[in-house]
């Protein structure tokens, strides 16, 4: 008997001694294998009378089956032991800041330009676009603006490579080139569609030409309400009776709805553009708010004059129209309250994540 505890004493010690489950297995053989110690044992009786047979073999069952239980505890132990560490190496602390992603929104411009696009797209307005690097017969000539003009000086244009001696190319000075482009295109599509020929300028029946034309403009000019890149929107209406009446309407619903008040008054200020005559400034005045009593110009604004129209191909006799051309940098700054038109392109983006 005391052999017997010997021997499960054994067993127990060599399996705690194991510390992984191949090596608990190897420990196993040694006690219940083939020719493990048990086995032995049992063997060992066969010579034995029967009486002394039974008892033995009972106390030797029991040996066994204090080894197996043994054995068991261990593999469960080792089991559990494993899984706590593998719990351990991939622990994850849920108490961390998650990796942001940061969201992502519409630069304060872009969401007045697409403000912009929506009410003339209400009204009928397709949107139309044209190069930055303009020629000079499209950003000045064809816009009736004399070769003496003061825009054309190098204080305020940005001159580039390209063009001739006498008419560089040059970054657009404003998006009033999009009208000669834009309507040269439209009078030509109308005129292959008539088979009218492309000689003198048209005096056929064509659809409206109805558009506005948003884009990066240029100038030598830098200060906080002035910055050497930014924006404008260009408007554009000619048909056979559209009249100074329609730019009226058109623009001072523009700007109701764009500022969301009913009450917001406009002024059309007499002034002077080459490619329009009659030429107003357009002011606007909020009636509440911090800006209130004071006339804001907009844009400016006038009745296309007769040589423009002949460059878009026209007969000016037959086609007559208005345009505008405005600022949406400062409709955002009127729009947000930004007083320093150069915080918009200096990219903080703690200021610009204030118009998300
Ligand atoms: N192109 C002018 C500017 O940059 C703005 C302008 C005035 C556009 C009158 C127009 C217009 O279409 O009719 O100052």
């Amino acid at each position: 008997m005391n052999d017997l505890n010997t021997v499960v004493e054994s067993a127990k010690a060599a399996f705690a001694q194991a510390t992984t489950p191949a090596d608990l297995e190897n420990a196993k053989a040694l006690f219940l294998g083939k020719s493990g110690r048990i086995t032995e044992l049992m063997k060992g009786m066969a010579a034995l009378p029967v009486e002394q047979k039974k008892s033995l073999g009972a106390a030797i069952n029991l040996a066994k089956q204090a080894i197996e239980a043994a054995l068991n505890a261990r593999r469960q132990a080792l089991a559990d032991a494993q899984l706590q560490a593998q719990l351990q190496a991939e622990a994850l602390d849920v108490t961390l800041p998650g990796r942001q992603r940061g969201q992502g929104g519409l630069h304060p411009v872009s969401i007045t330009l697409e403000r912009i696009e929506a009410i003339f797209g209400s009204m009928g307005f397709e949107v139309a676009q044209g190069p930055e690097i303009e020629t000079d017969w499209f950003n000045f000539t064809a816009l009736n603006t004399p070769e003496d003009h003061p825009a054309r000086s190098m204080h305020d244009t940005f001159y580039v490579e390209g063009g001739t001696a006498t008419a560089p190319n040059l970054l657009r000075t404003h998006t009033s080139p999009i009208q000669i482009r834009h309507a040269v295109q439209h009078v030509k599509k109308h005129r292959d569609a008539l088979g009218a020929g492309s000689d003198g300028l048209f005096s056929g029946t064509m659809p409206e030409i109805r558009v506005i034309a948003p884009g990066r403009t240029y100038r030598v000019d830098s200060d906080a309400t002035h910055s050497p890149m930014f924006h404008q929107c260009e408007g554009l209406w000619i048909g056979e009776n559209v009249s100074f009446k329609d730019l009226k309407f058109v623009f001072t619903d523009f700007c109701r709805i764009f500022f969301e008040s009913n009450d917001l008054m406009l002024r059309f200020r007499p002034s002077f553009f080459p490619f329009t005559e009659p030429s107003a400034e357009i002011d606007i005045q909020f009636q509440s708010g911090p800006l209130a009593g004071r006339w804001l110009e907009v844009a400016g604004s006038g009745q296309v004059h007769p040589n423009v129209v002949s460059n878009m191909g026209l007969d000016p006799e037959k086609f007559i129209g208005f345009a505008f051309g405005m600022g949406p940098d400062r409709l955002t700054m009127l729009r947000y309250g930004v007083s320093d038109l150069r915080l918009f392109f200096d990219s903080d983006i703690r200021f610009l994540s204030q118009f998300q």
